[in-house]
């Protein structure tokens, strides 16, 4: 298969495709594997994912220069990505013999205590926005816990989990405990999904997708893990500092293009504040640097032809039905070259909160404003659509804040900095964002599985 440099719109390497019996052959490569892995003392495989981040570290120029290829991002974004990548498995070094058992106070006579086992073999399957950083989250836990892994990425952007799988064998995990099998979603993910050997399934990507694989994953009654889209809003109470709320929103939401789950999709505003926080929203907007990602613009490119037809067809949408424009809207191209998968950085104004803009994901750099007239109405807003992944909140008011931290339906929420945290931070969905929790030591739970034994030893 071919994958797509989108700042030039044209195919620049090749890959395997990757099919079933790819699939049967890592799966069994994982099992064998996983009987000595599984036993590692976890200190040792704490020290093997430690030597995995120096070499990434080591490698991060390469492995930047290729994700920003791969995907289009700019290369700055692909910088942190890669630092981010070395970073989880930092983490998770640390953490490897962190994960211990409880005790049960069943009395004299008896003595209850857990074992906390790896789940076993583990599926990842990977989607095309931040390759290397969401490979890198499902895959440092996993190890860490004693799993065995088989990665699946996106078929845009394939390069760098076979790298990390490079750089993992350098650090000296041993031959089988990670495998990638690339390949188109049908032909490799699916399979992979369905295997009865595999015992988790940790998948980012679309909500249909994910239904998808819940449904592939249940005959073998394989756990999942989903983490599938949001709406998330950001909401600006009039007291806000307006500077950190502008900057935070320009980064929410034209950062990667917008192609983020977690992308601040939607400004919930104060009407006493909206007019002075827009314009100068449209201005930076307008403003943005945009090229090719390797010539380090402020704005890059959409993924894929595909991703730039949706998008194309949500503003079409909203342009159709009236709403109101204030900046973007169009494809457009490199400016330089004249070519490449580009979408305007774009902002639509006072969406009504039944419109499809507000209700749907578009993935792609497109704000949609909500003004609000009260608190309870931005809450209202905020908590206003089938998605649940994140929030973020600009106020002074710190109590005013925190209610809405506890009212505001997310798996997280930011306050005063949006993206606020890091891998420390337990990451997932409510609602149709999906459920399970990846990142912090939540993750290391997420890859393990208790089991609890209970002894009569008598008197
Ligand atoms: P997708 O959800 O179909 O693809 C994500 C991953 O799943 C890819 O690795 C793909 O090969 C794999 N996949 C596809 N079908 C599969 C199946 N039946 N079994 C196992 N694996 C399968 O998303 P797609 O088509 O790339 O993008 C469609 C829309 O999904 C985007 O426009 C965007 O709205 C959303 N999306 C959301 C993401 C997120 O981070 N939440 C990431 C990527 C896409
Ligand atoms: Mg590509």
């Amino acid at each position: 298969m071919e994958t797509f440099d989108p700042g030039l719109g044209r195919a620049y390497h090749s890959f395997a495709a990757g099919d079933a019996d790819d699939v049967d052959a890592a799966v069994d490569a994982a099992l064998r594997a996983g009987r000595d892995w599984g036993k590692t003392r976890p200190a040792a495989r704490g020290s093997i994912l430690a030597r995995a981040a120096a070499l990434i570290r080591a490698e991060a120029p390469r492995l930047a220069v290729i994700e920003s290829l791969d995907s289009g991002k700019p290369l700055a974004e692909a910088e942190g990505d890669v630092a981010g990548a070395a970073r989880t498995f930092e983490y998770y070094a640390a953490a490897a013999n962190t994960l211990q058992g409880d005790s049960f106070p069943l009395g004299h006579d008896y003595l209850g205590y857990s074992i906390i086992e790896p789940a076993g073999v583990t599926a990842h399957i990977i989607p095309w926005n931040y390759p290397l950083s969401t490979a890198a989250r499902g895959i440092a836990p996993a190890l860490a816990a004693g799993c065995t892994v088989i990665a699946k990425p996106a078929e845009q952007t394939p390069m760098t989990a076979l790298l990390l799988a490079e750089l993992l064998h350098r650090a000296g995990l041993p031959a089988g405990v990670c495998n990638v099998v690339t390949g188109t979603g049908m032909e490799a993910g699916a399979p992979l999904v369905r295997h009865p050997a595999v015992r988790h399934v940790s998948f980012t990507g679309s909500v249909q997708t994910g239904v998808n694989v819940m449904q592939d994953a249940a005959p073998s009654v394989t756990r999942v893990l989903l983490e599938l889209g949001g709406k998330s809003p950001v909401i600006i109470l009039a007291d806000a500092d307006i500077d950190a709320a502008v900057e935070g929103i320009v980064g929410a939401i034209f950062e990667n293009a917008g192609q983020i789950c977690s992308a601040g999709s939607r400004l919930v505003i104060d009407r006493k504040i909206h007019g002075e926080v827009v314009s100068r929203l449209v201005e930076r907007a307008q403003s943005l640097t945009i090229g090719h990602g390797l010539r380090r613009p402020q704005f890059g490119p959409l993924n894929s032809v595909e991703q730039l037809s949706r998008v194309a067809a949500h503003v079409e949408g909203a342009r159709t039905r009236g709403l109101s424009l204030l900046t973007g809207g169009r494809p457009i191209v490199d400016p330089q070259t004249g070519k490449g998968w580009f979408f305007e950085p774009t902002i639509i104004d006072a969406a009504p909160a039944d419109d499809p803009v507000v209700q749907q994901e578009i993935f792609g750099p497109v704000l949609v404003v909500q003004p609000f007239d009260t608190d309870e109405e931005a809450l209202a807003l905020a908590n206003g659509t089938e998605y649940g992944l994140v929030a973020g909140v600009y106020t002074r008011d710190f109590s005013a804040a925190h209610r809405l931290a506890r009212d505001i339906d997310a798996g997280q929420v930011f306050i005063n900095e949006y993206f606020a945290g890091g891998i420390e931070v337990p990451f997932g969905g409510n609602k149709r964002s999906g459920f399970g929790r990846e990142k912090g030591l939540a993750a290391l739970e997420a890859y393990s599985r208790v089991k609890s034994v209970a002894a009569r030893i008598g008197g």
